[in-house]
């Protein structure tokens, strides 16, 4: 046994000192190279152009660093032949992209990657977006956005992992492995961008690019930990936002790019601009000319310029001016070269064209795909069990999504192709006596003409399905809303199929949560499917006719009203939190007395609680929580507390709940979230099984940024739930001393 240890450890130092050599022999390669480089070529290198082979020119006088939105494998060819064959020292570029949710096949957007709260197959996802991608030479995706989001009026909820510190970091760190895989130099490995960094989810009122005011303290227990995290994990490279917080735009801020990003978490990797943010900095009112928005962004530690044009232009004349010092700008230009030679680019610049094709549709990748989208569909209300339909034969099919093959991949996804989509309605029509009648053309259409055929077929119907929700311009970047009510005549479709009297069954796609209560009340089952991707209708017809039992949940709270945003479950107490007696609007008598009605914080029309909690998602079956104990009540600073509990499936179909672990700190020196997510997991249950169920928590995971911005535990009273969403469960107290 003795010798087995020393082996394995003799194997761990190998390995450990390998990594070492490679580093020191990358850094090594990288002052060498970078010895020999001019000030304009250092410069060219800190340049990053949308195009393709238009480019070849510029890249063979070596003023092009990265090229972005390129993936014809030949014009990437022909620029990085002219980089490597025509420029005088060779150096390659690399070609960006933003790979968000798949390349050729589409996964569900982000958001519905979160609700699968499935990390590993997240990370597969990425894998196979990196080898579709990387096929074609792409060998960085501007992926994964980590943004917290709290208000679904902003359109790039979409794109990130909700409203969960500790989701967030699940999914973002998944993604950087699937994308970079397990060694940077392989062909199929592409660079990850953690973005945008940071705070841009805040942006007040949920309009893009707004101002945000975030402190210190916020950042650093809310904004900061999945970048951190994703660091940690090696993550290659990072974006910056758009927003200021607090006044300081993000592209000129050096406390979060040197301070935070570089001397606290060590950070060497390669830091790009958002698309002109360098330029915004004009816009915002932080530089009064493109030269001093330049000057700001390369002292605040950009490496690299996304298409401000600002790098190339001016730098060679601040530096003349002694405002920007050539070290400086020898540190960005070692992050872009360390971060060529870590992807292999000086040893494989070229990428096969003849093999881009055969990459891409994988039935391993649709498969991905398809579980994916799956595991994403999130069940909100089954009424009388009406799903699974499975006993009915003959089925109406309508609404504007049922058949919107473009609309369905979602969001940021450039690259899908939607001939590849497989729709609701092709699926369904595999399964069912499918009668189909849209109703409505888009999610935006008026036009209630057709309503009446909608009507009519409904009688021939068994049960009638409806798929509404989002076009795919409607969320995402600039596409903020301030209503989120479903578009167009929508409800009115749903309104109509439920005068069938026939079971109704609602699936929503959509970019963002949508305020669905009314709709809700005019059927009888909703799925809600997050922009679902290529195999999004194999996905939800494999779940309405039960051969999967949904399992989704909720990666963002559900508004009643979009007035109630920012709405979110990890909210501080407040002096007067809700206590139920809050009298609602309909209830307020005449003349009632200014402080009648409960002094607490809620509103008047919407009341206070959310239309669906974060966590929350329904199955086939249920599932039940018992025995739940901890190891001990009593713990030290460096304690770890162990929690067992059984968890039973007591419903007749197999199906898999999401274990959701939360903690509250009930006193400290600053106020703390009512609940936050420490563990989730994924537990698979036959019909009537029970597993015994243990999860370990170290108590240093309870640590936060406290009064004196310290990160450390304090000692008190805390309180811990096991359950399946963030409003459910029993506190069950414990102390840490
Ligand atoms: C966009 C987005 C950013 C994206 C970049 C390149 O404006 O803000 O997320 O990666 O430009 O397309």
């Amino acid at each position: 046994m003795r010798n087995l240890k020393l082996t394995a450890l003799g194997a761990l130092a190998c390995i450990l000192l390998a990594g070492c050599a490679e580093k020191d022999d990358i850094e090594r390669k990288v002052d060498e190279l970078l010895s020999k480089m001019t000030l304009r070529e250092k410069i060219g290198q800190m340049h990053q152009v949308s195009g393709g082979a238009d480019l070849a020119e510029a890249a063979a006088k070596g003023e092009i660093g990265s090229i972005l939105n390129c993936v014809d494998p030949d014009q990437i060819n022909a620029v990085q032949r002219a980089a490597v064959e025509q420029s005088r020292l060779g150096i390659p570029v690399i070609v960006g992209r933003d790979v968000i949710h798949g390349f050729r096949t589409i996964f569900p957007i982000p958001l519905g990657l979160a609700a699968t709260f499935d990390p590993e197959l997240v990370e597969q996802g990425a894998r196979v977006a990196a080898v579709e991608a990387t096929a074609s030479g792409v060998r960085w995706t501007f992926s994964p956005m980590l943004d917290i989001a709290r208000d679904p009026r902003w359109g790039r909820v979409a794109e990130g992992s909700g409203e969960d510190p500790y989701l967030d970091t699940q999914m973002g760190v998944a993604m950087v492995r699937g994308y970079q895989g397990d060694d940077l130099a392989d062909a199929s490995s592409m660079a990850a961008c953690i973005k945008h960094f940071v705070g841009y989810g805040a942006v007040e009122g949920g309009r893009d690019y707004n101002s945000t005011m975030i402190s210190e303290r916020s950042l650093r227990n809310t904004y900061f930990p999945a970048f951190k995290a994703c660091v940690d994990a090696g993550a290659l490279t990072l974006m910056t936002s758009f927003n200021e917080i607090d006044g300081i735009p993000s592209t000129g801020n050096d406390f979060l790019l040197r301070d935070v990003l570089r001397k606290e978490w060590g950070f060497d990797g390669m830091v790009v601009t958002d698309w002109n943010s360098s330029g915004e900095m004009i816009a915002h009112g932080f530089a009064k000319d493109l030269k001093q928005a330049t000057e700001q962004s390369v002292n605040a530690g950009v490496d690299m310029d996304m298409m401000s044009f600002g790098f190339i232009n001016f730098i060679e004349e601040l530096v003349a001016e002694g405002k920007i010092k050539e070290t400086t700008i020898d540190d960005a230009v070692r992050n872009i070269l360390r971060l060529k030679f870590r992807l292999g680019l000086f040893d494989n610049p070229y990428v096969d064209a003849s093999k881009t094709r055969a990459a891409a549709y994988t039935p391993e990748s649709l498969e991905a795909a398809r579980r994916s989208a799956a595991e994403s569909a999130i069940l909100l209300k089954n009424d009388g069990g009406v799903l699974p339909l499975d006993d009915v034969r003959t089925i109406l099919v309508t609404g504007p999504m049922a058949d919107a093959p473009y609309d369905q991949l979602g969001t940021w996804a450039f690259d899908g192709e939607p001939e590849h989509t497989v729709t609701p309605l092709a699926a369904l029509r595999e399964r069912y006596d499918v009668i189909y009648e849209p109703g409505l053309a888009y999610s935006r259409d008026r036009n209630t003409a057709d309503l009446a055929k909608v009507r009519a077929a409904a009688a021939r119907a068994e049960a009638v399905v409806v798929f509404v929700g989002e076009e795919a311009i409607l969320s995402g970047e600039a596409h903020s809303l301030s209503v989120l009510n479903l578009q167009g005549a929508q409800s009115e479709l749903i309104a109509e199929a439920a005068k069938s009297g026939k079971p109704v069954v609602v699936v929503v796609m959509a970019g963002r949560p949508l305020t669905i209560e009314r709709d809700l009340a005019n059927c009888d089952a909703m799925l809600y499917s997050f922009h679902p991707g290529t195999m999004g209708g194999e996905a939800l017809a494999d779940i309405i006719e039960g051969k999967i039992s949904p399992s989704g949940k909720t990666p963002i709270t559900f508004l009643r009203d979009a007035g109630q945003a920012p709405f979110y479950y990890n909210h501080n107490n407040s002096g007067r939190p809700c206590n139920g007696t809050e009298t609602l609007l309909e209830d307020i008598p005449m003349q009632a007395g200014q402080t009648s009605l409960g002094c607490t914080s809620y509103y008047l029309d919407t009341g206070y609680g959310p239309l669906f909690p974060f966590g929350y998602g329904l199955s086939y079956t249920t599932f039940e929580y018992s025995g739940i104990a901890l190891d001990s009540t009593t713990l030290s600073k460096d304690g770890v507390l162990g929690v067992e509990f059984d968890l039973t499936n007591t419903g007749g179909r197999d199906g898999v709940e999401v274990v959701q672990l939360y903690t509250r700190d009930l006193v400290g020196s600053v106020v703390r979230p009512v609940r936050e997510l420490k563990r989730f997991e994924r537990v698979a249950l036959a019909a009537g099984e029970t597993k015994h169920l243990r999860f370990e928590i170290p108590v240093a995971d309870l640590a936060f940024w406290t009064r004196d911005m310290k990160y450390e535990v304090e000692p008190g009273e805390f309180q811990l739930w096991v359950a399946g969403d963030s409003a459910s469960g029993e506190p069950h107290a414990f102390t840490v001393e």
